[in-house]
């Protein structure tokens, strides 16, 4: 009787967050925002000065993290503490994004943070959301999704979020820091982000977000 878990990877602004929050309250199921785990331990570095190639002291950064979840009210997003403050917002800003993605190549942080990544696969069941989730962190999930969109998509539905939240956003500038952060995860020696190979693959381009929610809803529920 193990605890079943929807894997969703695909990279930035493929809408695998919303998703991946629909999912988690339609099935009432926990929910593993894995990015968030890299946000965390960028800012944290950048704030106590550790450089970002060293990767011994960055794991040591990563497997000590005085960090809590806090959910939200129904409709709103779930605060992040760091050391007792909220940095909620800080963590999800586009330049946490990018400081995640240089933390996150270095194997010793990948491997600081598995043990508790697996530990949110909890009774009912876990939607994982990140970039590995499918191919390291939970390889037996018996549902993988990896959503994909064009770059210039994901780029606008970026955009919209930031705007949304008061960042002042280039569009461009956009698109060349999601070009950016998909070479270096795509191309990372270290469980570099690609479909697993029981992944099914959904592409979102030109398709409501409503629609590519039923598309996995359906695929989870034919499945578990
Ligand atoms: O998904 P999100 O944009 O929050 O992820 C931020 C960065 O953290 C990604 O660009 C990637 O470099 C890293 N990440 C990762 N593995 C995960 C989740 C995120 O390497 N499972």
């Amino acid at each position: 009787n193990t605890v079943p878990v929807v894997t969703i990877d695909g990279p930035s602004g493929s809408g695998k967050g919303t998703i991946c929050q629909l999912l988690a309250k339609e099935l009432g199921w926990h929910l593993l925002d894995s990015g968030a785990l890299y946000r965390i331990v960028g800012l944290a570095a950048e704030r106590k000065g550790v450089p970002f190639d060293d990767d011994a002291a960055l794991a040591d950064l990563a497997a000590n993290l005085d960090v809590e979840f806090r959910p939200g009210e129904p409709g709103e997003p779930s605060a992040v503490l760091l050391d007792g403050e909220d940095i909620s917002n800080e963590v999800r800003s586009e330049t946490t994004g990018t400081l995640a993605s240089y933390v996150a190549v270095h194997n010793p942080v990948r491997d600081a943070l598995k043990g508790l990544q697996r530990g949110f696969a909890k009774s009912p069941g876990l939607v994982a959301d990140g970039r590995d989730m499918g191919t390291v962190i939970f390889t037996d999930a018996p549902v993988k999704i990896y959503l994909i969109a064009s770059a210039e998509e994901r780029a606008e539905r970026r955009y919209k979020q930031l705007k949304a939240k008061g960042e002042s956003v280039n569009l461009a500038a956009l698109l060349k820091d999601i070009q950016l952060r998909d070479e270096r995860d795509m191309n990372r020696p270290v469980a570099p982000l690609k479909p697993a190979d029981d992944a099914i693959v959904i592409d979102s381009t030109g398709t409501a977000i409503e629609d590519v929610f039923k598309q996995v809803l359906d695929k989870v529920k034919s499945t578990i």
